[in-house]
């Protein structure tokens, strides 16, 4: 079946959790699903940016249902509180692990303690996700979507230095978070299905996506004229942060998109173009990998996977 980003199936009834729904294209999957008709909860670190986010959505999307909720993914107690209130909330149909960073030269740590982009791209949303899930357990189909990036492709992951105490590269470490986001996003759904849990888990990558190549929505994001003529040497061959959503969005929503998918732009170098379902690199679906990184993560967190093999999940 094709797939319109731009006509997006019926969401009304449903609620979806994006984290860093703040800025860039977690905002633009918020906006996305928002006027599918979900009812969208923007889960950021910044009170102001979220509040801006919520009136700009209600803004471009007449009768959206938006809120928004105070989450930082380095640091798990608020991690852990926001779980606690959406728990409180109800059911979640929908959550996109969004949020993501990119750290500078100095390594630099949550306020758990770990490396700054390993903490907050990869545990901070093993955390959310694993304390989550008896609220997306409780609707029939709960999606879970995670973000990677093509730079896991190159990326090798050293689970005896996962904190980079020894070597420490940005954008290395950065395309290692998202290696561990991946390998976490296909293991997750693995472990779904092995508890027969109806619950999926996808993930998706948004190409090169530029925030000078979107439109204006103040106070989230007004571009200089700068920012505009940088965006248009970019076009060749980079996107929006807008349609950089599209790809997120239909792991989202797509009905026929299977648990263990993973979404991005079709178009020259995977970097813009219609959103596809493709292949992540081999090493992303490595299950020893995957497994040990599990364990590591829930020893680090203190938050342990609830299900049981073969336990039917509660429908
Ligand atoms: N743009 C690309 O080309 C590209 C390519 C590959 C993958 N990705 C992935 O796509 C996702 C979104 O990227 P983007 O380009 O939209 O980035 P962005 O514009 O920098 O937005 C990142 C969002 O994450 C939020 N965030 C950062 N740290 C957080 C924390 N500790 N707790 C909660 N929220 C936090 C930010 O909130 P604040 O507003 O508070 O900073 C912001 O809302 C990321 O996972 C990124 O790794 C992007």
């Amino acid at each position: 079946m094709s797939w319109n980003p731009t006509h997006l199936p019926d969401q009304h009834g449903r609620t979806a959790v994006v984290t860093g729904g703040s800025a860039g294209i977690g905002y633009h999957v918020a906006e996305q699903l928002a006027a599918a008709g979900a009812h969208v909860i923007v889960a950021a670190r910044s009170p102001q940016r979220t509040e801006a986010a919520v009136a700009s959505i209600r803004g471009q999307v007449p009768g959206a249902s938006v809120e928004g909720i105070p989450l930082d993914l380095a640091d798990l107690v608020s991690v852990q509180q926001a779980a606690a209130g959406l728990q409180r909330r109800g059911p979640v149909d929908i959550l996109v692990n969004n949020a993501g960073v990119t750290s500078g030269a100095e390594r630099t740590e949550t306020a758990d303690g770990f490396e700054t982009m390993f903490g907050t791209n990869h545990l901070g949303h093993f955390a959310l996700t694993l304390q989550l899930l008896p609220a997306l357990l409780e609707r029939p189909t709960g999606r879970v979507v995670t973000l990677g990036s093509l730079t896991h492709t190159r990326a090798a992951l050293t689970l005896d230095d996962l904190q980079s105490f020894h070597s420490y590269r940005s954008m290395r470490v950065y395309g290692r978070s998202k290696l561990a986001a991946l390998l976490f996003a296909f293991e997750l759904d693995r472990r779904l299905r092995a508890a027969g849990s109806p619950a999926v888990s996808l993930a998706a990558h948004p190409g090169w996506a530029v925030g000078e190549l979107d439109p204006a929505r103040p106070p989230v994001w007004s571009p200089t004229t700068a920012q505009r003529l940088r965006g248009a040497a970019l076009a060749l061959m980079a996107q929006s942060k807008q349609r950089g959503a599209w790809p997120v969005v239909r792991a989202a929503l797509d009905p026929l998109a299977a648990g263990g998918r993973y979404y991005g732009p079709g178009g020259v170098g995977k970097l813009k173009g219609a959103p596809v379902a493709q292949r992540a690199a081999d090493h992303a679906y490595d299950h020893s990998v995957a497994a040990r990184l599990w364990d590591i993560s829930e020893t680090l967190t203190g938050v342990c996977w609830p299900l049981k093999e073969e336990e039917p999940a509660k429908r």
